[in-house]
């Protein structure tokens, strides 16, 4: 927060605790909530409590790099930012606010396809940022039932510059939320859409909604993958087999998510499952973690087991919700630097360091 009388926030955590004075109950409770009775929300919160550091002494590391490579790029951060829907009900600048901090922080932004701004209007301000910094900006993807409107928004994605596809795989149909229901909390309020449908409407006899669509198969993936030079990430991958079957596909990355315990509630935390993708991976093909890392000892956690990169979510829209773009800096910032902090206390001094052996146990 800017302002020095502001109360100091310490963790991402806490971020959320001034996000709920912010927002309306059914605005807080659509992003915080999740599947029935939020059993992998706490799961997912939970994990990353259970497993326990194991670091070296006396290692002289004076630096810390936390650089990583994803897909041939070199990442200054293995921080990168989940997608998440309808930004503007956390703040009225909505993903424009967000993408400009991504773009400052150098991470990975996942941009959802129910974004409220358009997904050229946020590509185009990551672009016209004012210090010349180049956007890293993926789209994640709901293949449609609608083939046509599938190939139109990959073709949208390609034209903007987005340079990866994010496949969310872990949303046949819409999952049930309690809280939502209790709240009678069904749609956008007024004067907020799903702007990336918006456009299509007048000019293109494809139907503009975003539908789930039960009917997926790994065809389809085939089919994407045959339609787009862009990598291909899965998102939702909890099994080694899904993992290779991924491979097999030819798709490009995985990202081990649970929808954020949004969509099937009782899963495990997306962290006890880690260990059964990285042992299927096998390196080939980057895999991404979400769910539920709010400290940067839990990004380290996430790496030592297998992970290549991690993805936040909630955090990013409760720093929107604070303050806007600089509540994503801060968020972005904090991050880093506890898990700068983290490499220091674990005598680390680069990303490749972190693994397995700093962990004492795998529960
Ligand atoms: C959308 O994907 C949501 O989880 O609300």
């Amino acid at each position: 927060m800017s302002n020095s009388s502001a109360i100091k926030l310490a963790g991402l955590r806490d971020f959320e605790s001034a996000a709920c004075t912010k927002l309306s109950r059914e605005i807080y409770d659509y992003f915080s909530g999740g599947a029935n009775n939020e059993i992998t929300i706490s799961e997912n919160d939970r994990a990353y409590d259970r497993i326990k550091l194991r670091p070296r002494i006396l290692q002289g590391v004076r630096e810390r790099d936390t650089s990583v490579m994803i897909l041939e790029e070199s990442l200054s951060t293995p921080i990168c930012i989940a997608p998440t829907a309808f930004h503007c009900l956390a703040h009225k600048e909505g993903e424009l606010a967000t993408v400009k901090a991504a773009v400052k922080a150098n991470a990975i932004m996942m941009v959802s396809m129910a974004s409220t701004v358009a997904m050229e209007e946020i590509a185009l301000v990551a672009k016209n940022n004012s210090e010349g910094l180049t956007p890293k900006l993926w789209f994640q993807l709901y293949i449609q039932p609608d083939r046509e409107l599938t190939k139109l928004f990959v073709k949208r994605a390609e034209d903007a510059e987005y340079s990866a596809l994010v496949v969310t795989v872990d949303s046949p149909v819409f999952g049930m939320r309690d809280r939502d229901i209790r709240n009678n909390f069904h749609e956008l309020p007024d004067g907020l859409s799903l702007k990336n449908f918006d456009s299509i409407k007048s000019n293109s006899s494809v139907r503009p909604t975003l539908e789930f669509n039960s009917g997926l198969t790994w065809k389809d993936i085939d089919w994407l993958r045959s339609i787009t030079k862009l990598p291909i990430f899965i998102k939702g991958v909890l099994c080694g087999e899904d993992a290779q079957l991924a491979i097999q596909h030819g798709v490009d990355g995985i990202i081990v998510s649970n929808h954020g315990g949004r969509q099937l509630d009782t899963l495990p935390a997306t962290i006890d499952v880690l260990p059964e993708i990285a042992n299927a991976v096998e390196h080939k093909i980057p895999i991404i973690i979400d769910g539920g890392i709010r400290r940067g000892t839990d990004v380290v956690k996430a790496l030592a087991l297998g992970a290549d990169a991690i993805a936040v979510g909630r955090p990013i829209l409760w720093g929107l919700a604070v303050n806007g773009e600089q509540g994503v800096c801060t968020v972005l910032k904090m991050l880093q630097e506890e898990l700068t902090l983290a490499m220091a206390l674990c005598n680390c001094s680069s990303i490749k360091e972190i693994k397995k052996s700093l962990l004492y146990s795998i529960l």
